[in-house]
């Protein structure tokens, strides 16, 4: 499994100790939860501050809650992004987003909140690099995991499977050891884990048993 640790929850007076914490613990990638106070009722930080902490040596998972994902895009990926993910729902023309963040030379996801169904990506599938199903509503950490997430994951794994396309299965909300196993079971290939890491006793213990799950 990959473990994509969410920096949401970490400690931000430490951060660069935190990130080199996680990646000392094995976490190839990390995952930034850009808000803009917009697209979801809470806010986070901008290409500034990423590029602060933002690291060569491991993916830049950036998950944009945002409403204009392509004017942001490009800054994010000169801070340093490797993968943006960008939200379904913030978008009128998913096709034309999905090329023109391809086109900035990074890999490029999307993501659905809750309430979208799964089938709704289906004309998008061979395209994308990654598929971010939320399992909590989208804007804060610490939240409980909906198991409604499962049934994506099992859909868009099937499809996978029977089509053959590349793109990897993320799950972000709520993911600790417990409902981490249930996605998995579920085919999905990348954890995203906030609370479940920075706020364990020790985090390093969490991270190396998500990866070996
Ligand atoms: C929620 C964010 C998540 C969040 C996950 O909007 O996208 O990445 O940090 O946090 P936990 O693991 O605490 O649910
Ligand atoms: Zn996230």
């Amino acid at each position: 499994m990959i473990c994509s640790p969410s920096i949401l929850a970490c400690d931000f007076s430490n951060i660069k100790n935190e990130i080199e914490m996680v990646y000392k613990a094995g976490a190839t990638w990390l995952h930034i939860d850009v808000m803009d106070g917009h697209f979801v009722p809470n806010i986070t930080f901008g290409p500034s501050i990423f590029k602060s902490f933002a690291r060569r040596d491991m993916l830049m998972d950036v998950h944009l809650m945002i409403s204009d994902p392509l004017f942001y895009a490009p800054k994010f990926v000169s801070a340093g992004a490797d993968l943006i993910t960008f939200h379904y729902e913030a978008v009128d023309d998913v096709k034309d987003t999905i090329n023109k963040i391809k086109a900035l030379g990074v890999k490029c996801g999307i993501s659905i909140k809750p309430n979208t169904q799964a089938d709704v990506l289906d004309d998008y599938l061979s395209e994308l690099d990654l598929i971010l199903v939320m399992s909590v509503e989208p804007g804060f950490g610490g939240q409980k995991f909906m198991d409604s997430a499962l049934d994506k994951i099992k859909y868009l794994s099937d499809k996978k499977k029977k089509e053959g396309y590349n793109y990897l299965i993320e799950v972000d909300g709520g993911i600790d050891l417990v409902t981490g196993k249930l996605c998995k079971d579920a085919g999905c290939e990348v954890l995203v884990a906030g609370t479940s890491i920075f706020k364990a006793s020790d985090p390093s213990l969490i991270v190396k048993k998500m990866k070996e799950m």
